[in-house]
């Protein structure tokens, strides 16, 4: 569950609910985190975005228009508007085969809301999401884990902008950071890459289907975490965990926890 000391899990590989259980239910709801959880989860993994109003919110997208009935940018609205969006009925029309009456009407959690249902003792793996559209996100985020005294040893913080890590760097240099990467072509990671993002991060999240074995090793050789996204086929996850992969993203945590439990 959630609030299971991932790391005293000795080389357990990390099931991050990505999105929540979001294969199964509305991505980023309560209702989708709390089914990561019970599907074996250890982490809930949370995108940011941020309202106009100055509000974290759990969102992937910098628009509301393909996971609410809303349309337009986030940054453009405020808490109290998007709090009026449906978040949960886009699902259940795109996926009818997994629909569920609950779904509907489910609200767009803030992280506040996020932080106050799980408690300071989750595993939370939080993205800042276009930081360079949301200045002083960092900021914020770090004012957020503060207040509800979030436990920092659990707590992972990722991004694509390695700008907005090292801001988390200089304001918190106690939260744990993995650099995330995107590759559009077979990826490779230089001695000199390695020894860059080690300066502020533990880890490295890359996307699954460019990388291979020697990659992984690389990147487990050196001391950095690697935990690939987003991995919801079975013999894909058996695949990296024997590259040795430390953790890995997926929208489908009791698959995982099935692969890792050898069945
Ligand atoms: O955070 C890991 C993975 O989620 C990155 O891609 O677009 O799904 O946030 P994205
Ligand atoms: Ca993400």
């Amino acid at each position: 569950d959630f609030t299971a000391d991932a790391k005293e899990k000795d080389k357990e590989i990390l099931n991050v609910a990505h999105r929540g259980a979001s294969g199964h239910a509305p991505e980023h709801t309560i209702t989708s985190y709390k089914m990561g959880e019970k599907m074996h989860g250890d982490y809930i993994e949370i995108d940011l975005q941020m309202t106009k109003d100055g509000e974290l919110i759990a969102m992937h997208d910098e628009t509301l228009d393909r996971t609410t009935n809303g349309t337009g940018e986030v940054k453009d609205y405020t808490l109290k508007e998007i709090k009026e969006l449906d978040a949960g009925s886009w699902f259940n029309e795109k996926y009818p085969d997994r629909a569920k009456g609950e779904y509907e009407g489910l609200q767009v959690p803030t992280l506040e809301e996020v932080f106050q249902t799980f408690g300071k003792n989750a595993n939370y793996y939080i993205e800042t999401k276009s930081p360079e559209v949301y200045p002083g996100m960092e900021q914020k985020l770090v004012e957020m884990v503060d207040k509800y005294s979030i436990n920092k040893d659990k707590l992972l913080v990722q991004s694509f902008s390695s700008e907005s890590l090292l801001k988390m760097n200089q304001i918190d240099p106690s939260i744990q950071l993995v650099q995330l990467m995107w590759y559009t072509s077979p990826a490779t990671l230089t001695d000199a890459e390695v020894q860059s993002i080690k300066q502020y991060a533990m880890g490295i999240g890359p996307n699954s289907n460019m990388i291979d074995r020697e990659y992984v090793q690389q990147a487990v050789q050196n001391g950095l975490e690697i935990h690939p996204y987003t991995v919801n086929e079975k013999e894909e996850m058996q695949k990296l965990i024997d590259w040795g992969v430390t953790g890995l993203f997926t929208n489908f945590p009791d698959l995982l926890h099935e692969v890792k439990k050898g069945k």
